[in-house]
C-alpha cells in the first residue's frame, strides 16, 4: 500500500481544475493545492488519473445542472446542514493507475492499469488522483492508450444501463433485434453503434450528413440524414424498430414512438430526461415527484395509444460491465473514437470545444505530463486508425 508517485501527494495535495461557483468556463480553476483524496473505506481503490475524457454532463455540471439530487447523494446530511460541495471537481471518465487500495480489495494492486466511470455524486477525474470504490472498476483494455481508453468508460456505462437494463437488449438475443440510435455521432452514438454490431443487432443511425461516412465506417447498417429534410417522414418509410435509443430528446418523442413494432414489447429509451432539471427548480423531493409523474404519464399513453414501452435511462456505475467491453476493445470489435486530445492545461479550451456542439467521438483531456509524448506519438497513430474506420465504408 501507499505507492505515491507525486511528492506533493505526500503533503496531502495534488494539481486538480476545480470549480468554487457554478457559472460559465471561467469558474473553472487549475490549483496545485487541491486537497488529493485518501483511500477511506475497505472497499476503495485510488487511481492516479493518466487521461480523462469529457461529457456534455460536465459542461451542464459547471453551470450547477443536477446540483440538488447530487448533493443529497453526495451527503444526505450536507443537504441538511447546508454544507457547499465546493471545491467540486468535474471530470467522469478515468483510464490510469492503482496507487493505493482498501483492505478488502480483492481484484486490484498498485501498479494495476485501470479505467472506470466516476459516479457524478463524487469527486471527478480533473486531477492527478481520483478514489472510486472496486467495483466502479475495471482493468484497461491492453490493446489501447489511456488517452483513448478514457473516451469510453462514461459512454459505455450509460449505453449498457440503456440498452441492456431499460432496453432489455443483450448480447445473446440481439442478433435479430432492430435498433434505431437518434444522435449516432456523439460519444454515445459512436459507442452503441459497435456495442450493438458486436452484438449482431441491424443498427439504423440518424446524424447529419457529414457524419455519415464515421457512422457507417463504425458499422451502421442504416443511416439517414436529419438534415436533409424531415427525419420522421425518412424512418417511417423503414420497416419498424424492436428498440429505439434516443440521445436528442424533446421532439423526437411526437414522432420516435410510432416507428417501434406495436404490441411485440418494442421499447423507446430515451437518455434526455428532465429528472435533474426538475429538481433543480422545484427541489429534490417536489421534482421527483414531477418527474415521476411525467414518466409515468407518457409511459402509460405510450402504452395505450402506441403499444410500446416508455423508458427514461440513466449512467450507472459498472466496473464488470466494463470488463464486458474490455475484452470487445481487447478483440477489434470497440475502437476508441477520439475527435480531440488537450493537455492538462488546457481544461477550458476542451470545454470549450464540447459546448460547440457537433461532436463526433469524444474530447480527451490527458492528465499525467509524463505520458504527453507517449500520448503524442499514440495519436498520431490513432488519428490514422480513426481516419481508416471513418474509410472502411
Ligand atoms: N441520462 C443519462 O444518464 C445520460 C448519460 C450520458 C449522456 N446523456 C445525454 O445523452 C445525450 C447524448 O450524449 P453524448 O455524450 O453522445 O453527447 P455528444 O457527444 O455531445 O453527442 C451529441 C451528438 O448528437 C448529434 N445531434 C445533435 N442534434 C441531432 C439531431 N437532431 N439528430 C441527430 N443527431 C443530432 C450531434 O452532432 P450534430 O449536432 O453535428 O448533428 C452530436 O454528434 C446528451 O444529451 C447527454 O446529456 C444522458
Amino acid at each position: 500500500r501507499g505507492v505515491c508517485s507525486s511528492a506533493r501527494r505526500l503533503q496531502g495535495c495534488m494539481s486538480a481544475w476545480v470549480i468554487d461557483q457554478y457559472g460559465s468556463n471561467e469558474v473553472l480553476k487549475f490549483s496545485e493545492e487541491t486537497p488529493a483524496p485518501t483511500v477511506s473505506s475497505p472497499s476503495e481503490v485510488m487511481v492516479k488519473v493518466h487521461a480523462t475524457s469529457l461529457n456534455p454532463l460536465d459542461v451542464a455540471m459547471r453551470g450547477g445542472y443536477g446540483a440538488k439530487l447530487l448533493n443529497l447523494r453526495r451527503d444526505p446530511l450536507s443537504v441538511v446542514n447546508g454544507d457547499s460541495e465546493f471545491p467540486l471537481i468535474l471530470g467522469r471518465d478515468v483510464s490510469g493507475v492503482v496507487v493505493d487500495c482498501g483492505s478488502e480489495v480483492t481484484h486490484f494492486v498498485p501498479g494495476d492499469e485501470v479505467w472506470a466511470a466516476v459516479p457524478p455524486w463524487k469527486q471527478g477525474s480533473l486531477a492527478e488522483f481520483v478514489t472510486l470504490t472496486e467495483f466502479e472498476v475495471s482493468h484497461k483494455p491492453r490493446s489501447i492508450s489511456h488517452a483513448e481508453a478514457a473516451s469510453i468508460p462514461y459512454v459505455a456505462s450509460t449505453a449498457l444501463s440503456a440498452l441492456v437494463n431499460a432496453g432489455g437488449l443483450c448480447k445473446e438475443r440481439a442478433d435479430e433485434k432492430r435498433v434505431l440510435i437518434i444522435g449516432g455521432s456523439g460519444g454515445i452514438g459512436t459507442f452503441s453503434v459497435q456495442l450493438l454490431k458486436a452484438w449482431g443487432a441491424h443498427v439504423t443511425v440518424t446524424c447529419s450528413q457529414n457524419a455519415e461516412g464515421l457512422v457507417r465506417g463504425l458499422g451502421a447498417d442504416q443511416v439517414v440524414n436529419y438534415s436533409a429534410g424531415d427525419v420522421a417522414e425518412q424512418l417511417e418509410s423503414m420497416e419498424r424498430f424492436d428498440v429505439i435509443l434516443d440521445g436528442v430528446g424533446r421532439e423526437t418523442e411526437q414522432w420516435a414512438l410510432g416507428l417501434l413494432k406495436p404490441w411485440s414489447g418494442a421499447k423507446y429509451v430515451t437518455l434526455v430526461t428532465p429528472l435533474l432539471q426538475d429538481t433543480d427548480s422545484r427541489g429534490w423531493l417536489s421534482g421527483m415527484f414531477q418527474a415521476g409523474f411525467s414518466l409515468h404519464n407518457t409511459a402509460f399513453q405510450s402504452a395505450i395509444v402506441n403499444g410500446v414501452f416508455y423508458r427514461w435511462a440513466f449512467y450507472a456505475p459498472d466496473g464488470p460491465a466494463l470488463d464486458e467491453v474490455r475484452e470487445l476493445v481487447d478483440a477489434g470489435k470497440i475502437l476508441p473514437v477520439v475527435e480531440a486530445q488537450f493537455p492538462f492545461t488546457q481544461v477550458p479550451q476542451a470545454f470549450q470545444k464540447l459546448e460547440e456542439g457537433h461532436a463526433r467521438g469524444k474530447t480527451v483531456v490527458r492528465v499525467a505530463e509524463e505520458d504527453d509524448k507517449r500520448q503524442g506519438e499514440e495519436m498520431a497513430e490513432s488519428e490514422q486508425g480513426f481516419q481508416q474506420t471513418a474509410e472502411r465504408e
